[in-house]
């Protein structure tokens, strides 16, 4: 196991004008499960190959451990990685597929066999170590190529969407079986995907990246609720943060309060740099209220325009002074077309943001 350290990674790949990776650094505990996530083309396979070995830097560095293995080749890093396609060989076993790299290491026979048969045990394989892969579902050979990276007792476990080929269901219960067996193995994992819940369900952290970069790494919680700008607000959530722009005015009695055009919400007074400019309030669909009252709640009205039933809860898509403001309510409410909702905001759910920059700005 190993602390992994990047640092200022940048790669061009030749011919391209853009960087697939900008400076990028990111430190990764020992032990830690790190998720890097965004939308496709946003440089993360060039991250995880830039660890493995398989692209150099232009600049930059690459510490594994107490080693600068930035130039190092990729069998002396001591790590494993899953690839999306999950690359089994066709005319071996499963248990000379899932031993194939300490045969290369060339380990003695009956070591392999045990190692074989421990990783085969945890990935539930165990019946069949003697199948070719033709004869596998896809959930199974993704299983092989898991087994085939666990046994190697790398430092650090590299994977790219290793679910991405597998159904709808299956991900979700292989998805839930990587977190157990990557907990328990205790090993510094370093996992690429795209899509968000996967990576919210799996992350100790989650780095989200954008262009290159990487724009927000915290726990999953904290990107969720605490998005650093519009993109991460907008990348997570499903559907994603609600973002209205309205101008800072000064009521009379002297309270700050942000005009979306003739409806308007207080704003915290910590913003009140902003008298004048225009802000941009970011709130959740579930953090929105349809029901209820409104104590020292923030309302505003929204035109109800489509209703979707999503059976554990109910999708509305409101219109508040010609902004569109999605609301996730109740399973059982239901409301006519045209309809003016009372939305609830509650204060501490609201993420205040510049327009301009689409920074989270300090509220408090
Ligand atoms: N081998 C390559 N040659 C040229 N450009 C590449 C190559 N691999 C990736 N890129 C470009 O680098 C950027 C990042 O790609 P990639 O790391 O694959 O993103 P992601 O894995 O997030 O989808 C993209 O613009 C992509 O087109
Ligand atoms: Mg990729």
């Amino acid at each position: 196991m190993a602390e992994v350290v990047l640092k200022d990674l940048v790669k061009t790949y030749a011919g391209n004008d853009s960087r697939a990776t900008d400076e990028v650094s990111l430190t990764v505990a020992d032990g830690e499960f790190m998720v890097l996530l965004g939308p496709s083309g946003c440089g993360k396979t060039t991250l995880l190959r830039m660890v493995a070995g398989l692209e150099l830097p232009d600049s930059g560095q690459i510490v594994i451990g107490d080693r600068d293995v930035t130039y190092l080749e990729p069998r002396r890093r001591n790590l494993s990685m899953v690839f999306q396609s999950y690359a089994v060989f066709p005319n071996k076993s499963v248990a000379d597929n899932i031993g194939f790299g300490l045969q290369v290491r060339k380990l003695p026979a009956d070591e392999i066999r045990r190692k074989v048969e421990w990783a085969a045990d945890l990935l539930q394989l165990t019946p069949y170590l003697d199948r070719y892969p033709a004869k596998l579902s896809g959930g199974q050979r993704q299983r092989v190529a898991v087994a085939r990276a666990i046994v190697m007792d790398a430092d650090v476990l590299l994977m790219d969407e290793p679910l991405s080929n597998l159904d709808a269901l299956l991900r979700l219960s292989f998805r839930a079986e990587l977190k157990k067996l990557v907990g328990e193995l205790g090993t510094t994992t370093l996992y690429v995907t795209h899509d968000q819940v996967e990576a919210l369900s799996l992350g100790d952290r989650v780095a989200v990246m954008r262009d290159g970069a990487i724009v927000q790494c915290d726990a999953p919680t904290s990107v969720y609720d605490d998005p650093a700008d519009t993109f991460v607000g907008g990348f997570l959530g499903s559907p994603p943060m609600n973002f209205l722009t309205g101008t800072v005015q000064r009521a009379e009695s002297g309270r700050l309060t942000v005009d979306f055009g003739g409806q308007s919400v207080p704003l915290p007074q910590a913003l009140s740099s902003y008298e004048g400019k225009s802000l941009t309030l970011g709130v959740r669909p579930e953090a929105v209220a349809v029901e209820g009252t409104a104590d020292g709640e923030a309302t505003l009205r929204g035109s109800l325009q489509v209703l979707e039933p999503l059976g554990s809860a109910v999708l509305l898509t409101t219109e508040v002074c010609g902004q569109p403001v999605k609301v996730q309510a109740p399973a059982t409410f239901r409301a006519e077309t045209a309809t003016e909702l009372r939305l609830r905001l509650p204060s501490a759910q609201c993420r205040w943001y510049d327009p301009d920059t689409g920074l989270l700005l300090e509220a408090r």
